[in-house]
């Protein structure tokens, strides 16, 4: 059921001004949005993952409470929060099996390349942290920075949960899907640990709803 607060409907954000609710490509940074395209044709499955990601953050970001503006930060970091996979190179990226160490330490440098991307963007300096943080975790065991509750922006936070389950409920190269009720049942086991309980909430809550809608 949507609500006031959900996307789609246009509100005003804190300058006064009527802006869209929703994200979509052209509503970003077009040199960013050529970047996404690359990583498309490099991996087609996490431009893709991005786009869902975005979709899911932009339905539970204000289930946790995310003012508009945040919400808008949130999803543009969730469309672009992978963007750092360019630097990552493809034997990586899209091998089958188990990673060396070696090779998942290559992988950790992903948020911060994508933080090093955006900052050079003025008008997404937030959305750049946002991404520097998508794989930390409310208890301290993510990455790169280790942070800890409530020093991850709320907007890392949804991302983090929505990131998850997507990829939960995705195929990949490495292994089957999982199926809904797998994937809740492991964001479920996470609250608390990896996930802020309120982000998790908003996000057990949507993905509730889209599955009985399903
Ligand atoms: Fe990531």
């Amino acid at each position: 059921m949507e609500s006031e607060a959900y996307p789609g409907r246009p509100v005003r954000n804190a300058s006064n001004t009527w802006q869209r609710q929703s994200f979509a490509p052209g509503d970003g940074i077009p040199a960013l949005d050529a970047l996404m395209q690359v990583l498309h044709a490099k991996d087609g499955y996490t431009a893709s993952h991005c786009r869902r990601v975005s979709s899911l953050t932009r339905l539970a970001g204000p289930r946790m409470g995310l003012e508009p503006l945040e919400l808008r930060t949130a999803m543009l970091a969730a469309f672009y929060h992978d963007i750092g996979k360019l630097g990552i190179v493809n034997s990586v990226l899209t091998k089958p099996g188990q990673l060396t160490a070696s090779e998942w330490h290559s992988i950790t440098a992903h948020p911060t390349i994508g933080r090093e991307l955006l900052e050079s963007f003025l008008s997404v300096q937030r959305a750049a942290l946002v991404i520097q943080q998508h794989h930390e975790s409310w208890d301290g065991s993510g990455y790169p920075m280790s942070l800890t509750e409530e020093e991850i922006l709320p907007e890392a936070r949804i991302l983090r949960v929505c990131d998850v389950y997507d990829a939960l409920v995705s195929e990949r190269p490495y292994r089957p899907a999982y199926a809904h009720s797998e994937a809740i049942e492991m964001i479920v086991n996470g609250i608390g640990a990896e996930f802020e309980p309120e982000a998790a909430e908003a996000l057990l809550t949507i993905t509730d709803q889209l599955h009985k809608a399903a």
